[in-house]
């Protein structure tokens, strides 16, 4: 077991119609003028924007309005809305939406308090002081951004997607009201649940220093979304189902299933980093696209690891050698992605990626992990390569 600290100040406010608690909640953490931050429409579409915005009127709250964040938000935005916050003196941020939105809300926080050029964080040349304080509205079960350190923005030039993880950028409050993912396409609630199930297997397929009640309740995280998953596919408007994955997503990504140890291995996130950068995928579409590509490479690096997931996860007869139990375990999840819609190589994620693409994406990836990465296996350029040849 490794040493740990597990830091989650975010206050969580869960269940039916607490978006009504906006203004108060922005009182309670000092918000005098709000940049209300958002995505492409769907807020204004659900009528949540305006609830939002009554609400901030009728408490006396001043607040200006910057939309158009989309998935894999991009830095000319950001820098928008930097622009706009400090022409209008905002001191608080509120992002409402997926994501997106709210990784964009993030971006515009370090950029208002740090001053300077914000890219210089996602490419790690500085790190930030502070942030401005941000709360949320989640409308999607997904990134878990909502309690997360983490804030992942695309600078257009270069189509380079990069994360910057600091604690300054942690949310004061996240309203979590599962309604609202009601109105999502299914297609983005199976990418959602696909996201929160790959935050909490990044951190458990290790080679470094595991906890029994960490796995336990990454065990029973990943049970719990895929079970709720299937359910959604059926009834999307199955509220328990709902609350089970938002719930899910939040402590999928706020450190819990990381504790005791090595800090995981991350490669399919940042393998998919570079298909989302260049193709403009859906980030949960792209992790299960890549996945099984992946665990094939790395799984004989990580057998007890691989052999666990199959038999307490996924439900595999711990009968026959450990790489059969390890392979009928991948195969087992590659099948869930199947019947919740996933995709499970590039073709099936609409993508017809070039020789030159793939080495391309490689060299984008390893210079971004500084090299090389990964726990369950450490994987550099040429590992790279050859698990996106594999997933074509
Ligand atoms: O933009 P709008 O119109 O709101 O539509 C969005 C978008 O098209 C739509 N949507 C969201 N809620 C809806 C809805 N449509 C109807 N009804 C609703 N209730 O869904 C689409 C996806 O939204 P987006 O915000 O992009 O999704 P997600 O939450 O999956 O965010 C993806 C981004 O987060 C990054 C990803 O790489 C990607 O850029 N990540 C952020 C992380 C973090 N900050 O901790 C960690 C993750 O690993 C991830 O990398
Ligand atoms: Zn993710």
């Amino acid at each position: 077991m490794f040493a740990f600290k597990y830091f989650t100040p975010t206050k969580v406010v869960f269940g039916r119609d607490t978006e009504k608690q906006v203004a108060d909640l922005i009182r309670e953490f000092g918000g005098t003028k709000v940049l209300i931050h958002y995505g492409g429409g769907s807020v204004v579409r659900s009528g949540l924007l305006k609830r939002v915005t009554d609400a901030l009127d009728a408490a006396g709250i001043a607040y200006v309005t910057l939309g158009g964040a989309v998935p894999n938000p991009r830095l000319s935005l950001v820098y928008e809305g930097i622009e706009l916050c400090k022409r209008e003196g905002v001191d608080f941020l509120l992002g409402v939406g997926g994501g997106s939105a709210v990784d964009s809300a993030k971006a515009i926080g370090y950029g208002v308090y740090n001053g300077g050029d914000v890219w210089d964080f996602y490419d790690y040349k500085r790190k930030a002081e502070g942030c401005l304080p941000l709360g949320v509205i989640m409308t999607i079960a997904a990134t878990g951004s909502e309690m997360s350190d983490s804030s992942v923005i695309t600078k257009e030039d270069g189509l380079i997607k990069r994360g910057y993880s600091s604690d300054f950028g942690r949310p004061k409050f996240a309203i979590m009201n599962p309604e609202l993912t009601m109105t999502l396409p299914d297609y983005q609630t199976a990418c959602g649940c696909t996201d929160i199930l790959m935050h909490t297997m990044e951190r458990y397929f290790t080679n470094g220093g595991n906890m029994e009640i960490t796995d336990a309740i990454a065990e029973g995280l990943m049970r719990t979304v895929m079970a709720n998953a299937e359910i959604l596919v059926k009834d999307p408007k199955d509220y328990d189902a709902r609350a089970e994955v938002m719930w899910a997503g939040s402590l999928s990504h706020n450190g819990l299933t990381g504790c005791g140890n090595d800090g995981g291995d991350w490669m399919t996130h940042k393998l998919e980093h570079e298909l989302g950068a260049l193709y403009d995928v859906a980030h949960g579409a792209g992790l299960a696209a890549i996945w099984g590509s992946w665990a094939r490479y790395v799984y004989k690096n990580c057998l007890p690891r691989f052999k666990r997931f199959a038999v307490n996860v996924m439900g595999v007869e711990p009968a026959g050698s450990d790489e059969d139990i390890a392979l009928k375990g991948i195969e087992a999840l590659e099948a869930f992605f199947r019947r919740i819609h996933m995709p499970t190589n590039l073709r099936e994620l609409g993508v017809n990626a070039t020789d030159e693409d793939l080495v391309t994406m490689a060299h984008k990836c390893a210079v971004g992990v500084g090299g090389a990465k990964g726990s369950a296996r450490l994987l550099n350029e040429a590992d790279m390569l050859a698990i996106f040849r594999a997933s074509v």
